[in-house]
């Protein structure tokens, strides 16, 4: 298979593309690198020994997006080219409607012209709002998102499916990741959000590296086993293997529009991923309680027994595995 990954430097896109060629596919990547750098696609190739086509554009720009599709027979496209920043969202929503909404619209549009109609999508389990029960099925209700983030991926989920009653000689793969964390586990590559991250495991890892003083962690009085959120981490290596599998299905099976749920299955406090990561890496994490952030539910984790049965995915690397790949990364950085 030929898939085209838009966003492929980014962080959940570079991990995919090396599991995609190290399962014999070919890969174009495009990429404008406005949340990502050109580091990531020196190291997929170092980590594969493969090669591969990059075109730097964004991917809302149809002419150019015409031509990749031009000078590449592409059989079917993973989009992860969508701004993903909870609190920029809230002040900028014009921006993530344009970006992540407009530019799927784009993307499908051109797909759809070339005869190309396989497609995967990043979703997020952010599309459950709070949560109906835990854990959470493929089934349970949705909306209620808090913010223009999750609302953009709730609108494609909508769109992706008027798209398919309307045609199904689409094939559509929407995965709803539940909290990626982790680092390919050479540490060539890894996450890199711009400014203070908002995100639980990367605030861990600059407060360990001494970039950041101090962990807030947000809120100590939740219904949990130790009062902090609880949430399915999961290592962005079987993420990237679980798009692997969802792109087997949509060449081997196809038509039809699934959704998968990739998460553990498995719930870990706040407190619980400190204690981890300080017994995995023997770094101190220094913190402090506050207050509760807005917007933030006290439990959320997967019921994944779906891409189980149907993708035949689990993921197989546990919470040391998050860890100690999430610090590796960063002391590499703090070592160049
Ligand atoms: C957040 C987003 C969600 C997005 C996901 C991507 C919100 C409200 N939700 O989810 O839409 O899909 O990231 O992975 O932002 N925490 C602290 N201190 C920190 C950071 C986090 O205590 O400095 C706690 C949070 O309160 C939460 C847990 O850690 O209980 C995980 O937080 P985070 O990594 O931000 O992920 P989510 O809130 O699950």
């Amino acid at each position: 298979m030929k898939i085209l990954l838009t966003g492929g430097a980014g962080y959940i896109g570079s991990h995919t593309a090396i599991e995609l060629l190290k399962q014999g596919n070919e890969i174009v990547i495009i990429d404008d690198f406005s949340n990502s750098s050109s580091k990531a696609l020196d190291a997929i190739k170092k980590i594969t020994g493969k090669d591969f086509k990059f075109y730097e554009m964004d991917y809302k720009d149809r002419e150019k997006l015409e031509k990749v599709f031009e000078e590449n027979k592409i059989d079917a496209v993973i989009n992860f080219a969508g701004f993903k920043a909870v609190g920029e969202s809230v002040k900028k929503p014009l921006n993530y409607y344009i970006n992540n909404v407009s530019g799927a619209l784009v993307l499908l549009d051109t797909m759809k012209k070339y005869n190309c109609k396989k497609f995967v999508f990043s979703s997020s389990a952010t599309v459950y709002g709070n949560p109906e029960k835990v854990p959470l099925t493929e089934e349970c209700r949705v909306g209620g998102t808090s913010n223009p983030y999750g609302r953009t991926k709730l609108m494609i989920e909508y769109i992706l499916k008027d798209i398919y009653t309307s045609d199904d000689s689409w094939d559509i793969c929407i995965l709803r990741y539940f909290n990626p964390v982790g680092n390919h586990e050479s540490g060539l590559i890894g996450e890199e959000p711009r400014g203070i991250p908002n995100n639980l495991m990367p605030y861990i890892v600059r407060v360990a590296s001494g970039k950041l003083e101090q962990l807030s962690i947000f809120g100590n009085d939740y219904n949990t086993h130790d009062g902090t959120g609880v949430r399915d981490y999961i290592h962005v290596v079987d993420l990237a293997k679980g798009h692997v599998k969802a792109i087997e299905k949509l060449e081997k099976e196809g038509k039809g529009l699934y959704i998968y749920n990739l998460g553990t299955g498995i719930g870990y406090s706040v407190l619980d991923i400190v204690n981890a990561f300080e017994k995995s890496t023997g770094q101190k994490i220094n913190y402090k309680i506050t207050e509760r952030r807005p917007g933030d539910i006290a439990e959320c984790y997967a019921d994944s027994k779906k891409a189980k049965e149907e993708l035949n995915w689990i993921a197989e690397k546990n919470l040391e595995d998050m860890c100690r790949d999430s610090w590796t990364y960063i002391k590499n950085q703090k070592q160049e």
